[in-house]
């Protein structure tokens, strides 16, 4: 959600700064802006509503060139609306400093209040405004550093942020902090850049440094990294070298990073089980599970927790559980489940699902259930995120990045990894034979080549049926068993990128209530692969054609029944059951991307999403 740019070196400081901001881009937000300090003690703030364009259009007659220092920020508002005044970096009253910030501050309309008492005024609505109008008063008032003001002024807040602050006559440093939002400092050869991720900085320097909660890092031209904590102790420095290339965060020839990254899910599920499912599929094996084997024999339930399309991968999670492990599984919302006085034991093995691994929700969840004594694992995509870093254990879905904000291949990434998660258990505490496992792992390995083949098959058919669909104002997904959360990723991934209205349904609810809806109206997507549920689904397309509906139906090869009332069949190779997921989402990822397309609509940053979503 949004983003923080920092550059302090001999580059050209507002190039490194916008080329940033373009790269945080796919994270989602609302308006821009600059600060630029000058060797001459001069500290410039730009900003504009709308996208990073509109900013670099805005500073095209400025001078930016003689900048030393600088700071940017990409807003995604929580407090007072998308505005130019509203968008950060936000001055301190003095002009001495500028601020950006991710995140929210929660007490701050009593900060607000006292500040105002003491003669303050404010030029935003923003909660930040009042950080940084906080950290000017306490430097005045202490008469202390910048860096001793921060920490008094962090001390005194509530909530979540990461934060740059660069000081007007101090052109050689800038200080920054987080607690609960994301952010990374990499170390070049004579410069620091800093990121709320990785993929600003990869293009200078692969070695980087994830701040913790509570931590400042002082960047100062000509020094090394320093980092304390808020009670001003030194804290240690752990650098990490950045697997990602800049190659990755390229279209590679495609129009859209969501076609590409729908395009590349062979190659990343590929990735995803490499050394993973080995000996010709007959062993599973996950480290995360082989390094905690005594959690995982005495676990008596699971517990997953996630959001969004992480919460549909979790969905399809307990099913794999339960039919693989013999386990009860519980899925919640994170955000419902941190709210709702959870019962966890410490037999219960929790496990969170989230891409970004950056969800404020979920995050919030894995504490909760920590404190509670259950061992957490985390299925999570950015390697060095807070979520890996927050769980006990846990597996990489290693997808590369997804810059794409409706999520592709995350999702079959995270459904492959609780696939493997499921089998490896079960292979641990004697659920399955291993002839079953060997069974699901030989197919597994089968699993890019078909995914390949669907998107060969089917791509241009499915461009072809979406110019009758475009201009449908309501759809209606069904699936039953393992296809019902199939149903309701197809549904949202259709409501996030075209604006239109979906509802996804396990089919057999569909008599309790949204049947009313069916008419030549609504078409409906029925997720229908040759398993155990076939022959009930069956009907429930002949309910749907008996009330005048039109039918999508994605099925399995050879199919001949469903075929014959379908309006439309979108065919996909057979496969188990419990593997059909990763195969049935692959055409519905293509209808909401051509309806998308045929629509206008800015497929890759849909209106008012963000990719990680780092407040409540
Ligand atoms: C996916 O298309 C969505 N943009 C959204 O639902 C997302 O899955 C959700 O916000 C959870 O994100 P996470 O996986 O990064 O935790
Ligand atoms: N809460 C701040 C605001 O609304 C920061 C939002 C963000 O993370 O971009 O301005």
């Amino acid at each position: 959600m949004c983003g923080i740019v920092g550059y302090i070196g001999s580059g050209n400081v507002y190039d490194v700064l916008i080329k940033g901001l373009h790269r945080l881009e796919y994270r989602g937000y609302d308006s821009a802006g600059i600060a630029l300090v000058d060797d001459k003690g001069k500290l410039s703030v730009f900003k504009a509503k709308g996208k990073v364009a509109n900013l670099e259009s805005y500073c095209e007659d400025k001078n930016t060139d003689s900048a030393v220092v600088g700071i940017a920020h990409t807003r995604w508002a929580t407090h007072g609306e998308p505005s130019d005044h509203n968008a950060h970096p936000h001055y301190s009253e003095d002009g001495n400093l500028a601020l950006v910030h991710n995140g929210t501050i929660e007490n701050y309309q009593i900060l607000k209040d006292a500040l105002i008492q003491q003669g303050c005024t404010f030029q935003s609505e923003t909660d930040t405004e009042v950080l940084v109008q906080l950290i000017e008063y306490i430097k005045v008032h202490n008469n202390c550093s910048l860096l001793d003001a921060v920490r008094e002024a962090l001390k005194e807040v509530v909530g979540a942020y990461a934060i740059a602050v660069v000081e007007k006559d101090k052109p050689d440093t800038i200080i920054a902090a987080r607690k609960s939002s994301p952010l990374v400092i990499g170390i070049g050869d004579g410069e620091f850049l800093l990121a709320s991720d990785a993929t600003p900085i990869v293009e200078y320097t692969k070695d980087v440094v994830y701040l913790k909660d509570e931590e400042i890092a002082i960047l100062q031209r000509g020094k090394p990294l320093q980092l304390v904590t808020l009670e001003n102790e030194k804290a240690k420095i752990d650098v990490k070298t950045l697997q990602l290339s800049i190659s990755q965060l390229e279209k590679g020839g495609y129009p859209h990073f969501m076609l590409k990254e729908i395009f590349e899910q062979p190659k990343t599920l590929l990735d995803c089980i490499r050394g993973r499912v080995v000996d010709g599929g007959k062993q599973v094996m996950l480290n995360g599970v082989l390094d905690n084997k005594e959690q995982f024999l005495k676990a008596r339930r699971f517990v997953i927790v996630a959001c969004g399309t992480s919460w549909h991968a979790a969905l399809i999670g307990k099913y794999l559980l339960q039919d693989m492990c013999h386990i009860p599984v519980a899925v919640e919302y994170a955000s419902e489940f941190r709210y709702s006085k959870p019962v966890i034991y410490d037999t219960d093995i929790v496990i969170a699902i989230s891409q970004s691994g950056e969800t404020a929700d979920t995050l919030a969840a894995i504490k909760i259930a920590k404190g509670m004594g259950a061992f957490v694992y985390g299925v999570s995509n950015v390697v060095g995120s807070s979520i890996p870093r927050e769980t006990d254990s846990g597996t990489y879905i290693h997808v590369g990045p997804e810059i794409g904000v409706a999520s592709t291949k995350a999702f079959t990434g995270q459904v492959m990894v609780l696939t493997m998660l499921a089998l490896s258990i079960a292979q641990l505490r004697g659920t399955m034979t291993p002839h079953q496992i060997e069974e699901i792992g030989k197919e597994i390995l089968t699993i890019p080549d078909k995914v390949e083949g669907i998107l060969k098959s089917l791509n241009e058919k499915v461009k072809q049926m979406s110019l009758i669909y475009t201009y449908a104002r309501n759809f209606l997904y069904l699936g039953r068993g393992y296809s019902y959360p199939v149903a309701l990723e197809g549904a949202l991934k259709l409501k996030e990128i075209s604006y239109v209205h979906a509802e996804g349904y396990p089919a057999a609810e569909m008599k309790h209530g949204p049947i009313a809806l069916i008419d030549e109206e609504m078409p409906s997507v029925i997720i229908a692969p040759k398993d155990h549920l076939y022959d009930k689904i069956v009907n429930n397309v002949q309910q749907v054609k008996a009330r005048g509906g039109s039918i999508i139906a994605v099925v399995t090869e050879g199919d001949d029944l469903i075929s014959e009332i379908a309006d439309h069949v979108l065919e996909v190779p057979k496969v188990s059951e419990c593997l059909s997921p990763i195969i049935t989402s692959i055409p519905l990822q293509l209808i909401s991307y051509y309806i998308a397309i045929n629509k206008g609509k800015n497929v890759d940053m849909p209106r008012n999403l963000a990719k990680s979503v780092t407040v409540e």
